[in-house]
């Protein structure tokens, strides 16, 4: 996965074997020791790493849970009670999981922001960003799915709303959700199923991110200049420098997963889902998981028919199509400039869009009448904007600050004035690179 030239030895005789036969640790060491990352990463670049352990609890609390949960209407709603109740820590497996879950999400919004703000999805990291997007598409299919096993009100209700989207695709909705559902409503059929994929989606995300790890390792990381790496003054070994950061990161990140685990545990969720699910009893507002809240936004904007595509269906298409935009991200930015750093304008309306995202989910979880529609109406259309329009046409029009020549320059500069204390008789940091 290095993408470079090895620069393993094997020391001792198992080594020595192992490389003739399978050359793991050589692999290991050239992806994650002496692997050259660029000097300047900032904390924003620890998500990626905090994914991958979210990613591996995530699973390992799955399992450990699947042992003692039952998928079946009428015994899953009191398996999940005993679980938190009777089962060894099984409270803290839950809610590991469960806020672990919501976590995730934080970290792969955080992530992708950060691609956004620093153009890492331009040419040569194109793939790298697609197969992103992809992670992302089946990281909500999961958290979908996982939400409907505790068999509470909003599981059921949630999946009934939400399959029901189907429907309004012309001649093949009704067949896709039935197909969804394994009949025609919500029920033991589509409990099962939900979750057979629920257990299985994660390790479809585990195989795609090695795909997006090895994509990532060919063309090297970005980094917050957006300039490529140079020269070897440009790079520090991922060990020490990067492994001490990245865990670092994942501490402080785990200290605030722990807070809402041992402190908060039912803030992120809805009371509702501690009723058990009831077909006859519709819930007063029927509201996703928050971090489906923006496209929940987006999905109810759309109250109006536009010429022969009605309003469901077009609720439906500007909700598939806000996650769809995602992908051709890479061709729609014509800037040549990576880093929004050395863009004002686009560094302005990239945190307009930030905000726009958060007023997004706000107003998802909002019933949707009034004043809220039009809100609503408006940050779709600035949502959309900013992909199809600001991205292509700010890129040939603004015109950027002075780039550094290379990241060394960068990382000079800023240090510029900068008291550094050094031994007596040490070289300057400048004479060091
Ligand atoms: C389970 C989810 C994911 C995992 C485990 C993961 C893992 C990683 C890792 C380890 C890195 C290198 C460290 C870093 O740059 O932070 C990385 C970089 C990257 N990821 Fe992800 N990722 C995930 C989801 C995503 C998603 C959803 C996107 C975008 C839609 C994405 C886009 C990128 C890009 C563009 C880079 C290169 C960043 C750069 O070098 O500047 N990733 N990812």
């Amino acid at each position: 996965m290095s993408g470079g030239h090895s620069t393993y030895t094997p020391k001792t005789g198992i080594e020595r074997w192992f490389d003739a036969r399978m050359p793991l640790p050589r692999l290991v060491y050239d992806s994650f020791v002496a692997y050259p990352v660029p000097r300047n990463l900032n904390y924003a670049w620890t998500f990626g790493g905090i994914l991958s352990i979210m990613l591996v609890a995530q699973i390992l609390t799955g399992i450990v849970l699947a042992m003692h949960y039952t998928s079946d209407t009428t015994l899953a709603f009191g398996s999940v009670e005993k679980i938190v109740r009777d089962v060894n820590s099984g409270w803290l497996l839950r809610y590991l999981h469960s806020n672990g879950a919501s976590f995730f999400f934080i970290a792969v919004y955080i992530h992708i922001f950060r691609g956004l703000f620093y153009g890492s999805y331009k040419a040569p990291r194109e793939l790298l960003w697609v197969l992103g997007c992809i992670i992302y598409l089946l990281m909500m299919a999961t958290g979908f799915m996982g939400y409907v096993l505790p068999w509470g009100q909003m599981s059921f209700w949630g999946a009934t709303v939400i399959t029901g989207f189907f429907t309004a695709i012309p001649l093949v909705g009704d067949w896709i959700q039935q197909l969804l559902l394994g009949g025609f409503a919500v029920d033991n059929p589509t409990l099962n199923r939900f979750f057979a994929l629920h257990y299985l989606l994660p390790f479809m995300i585990a195989g795609v991110v090695v795909l997006h790890v090895w994509a990532l390792h060919v063309t090297g990381q970005n980094n917050p200049t957006g300039i490529e790496v140079k020269s070897k003054t440009d790079t520090v070994a991922f060990t020490p420098y990067a492994t001490i950061k990245d865990g670092f990161g994942m501490v402080v990140f785990l200290f605030f997963l722990a807070y809402f685990v041992f402190y908060i545990p039912n803030y992120l969720g809805h009371p509702d889902n501690y009723t058990q699910a009831n077909p006859l009893k519709t819930p007063a507002h029927i509201v996703p998981e928050w971090y489906f809240l923006p496209f929940y936004a987006i999905l109810r904007a759309i109250t109006f028919n536009i010429g022969p595509i009605n309003s469901k269906l077009g609720g439906v298409l500007a909700m598939f199509g806000a996650i769809a935009v995602l992908f051709v991200v890479p061709w729609l930015d014509t800037s040549k400039v990576r880093s929004a750093v050395y863009r004002p304008w686009y560094k302005l309306f990239f945190w307009l869009f930030v905000v726009d995202c958060v007023l997004l989910g706000w107003l998802g979880s909002r019933p949707a009448e009034g004043a809220y529609v039009a809100m609503a109406q408006v940050c779709t259309l600035f949502y959309f904007a900013f992909f199809l329009i600001v991205m292509p046409v700010l890129g040939l029009i603004e015109t950027p600050r002075r780039i550094p020549n290379s990241i060394t320059e960068a990382v000079l500069e800023k240090n510029k004035g900068a008291h550094v204390a050094l031994p007596a008789g040490a070289a300057s940091p400048e004479a060091k690179v």
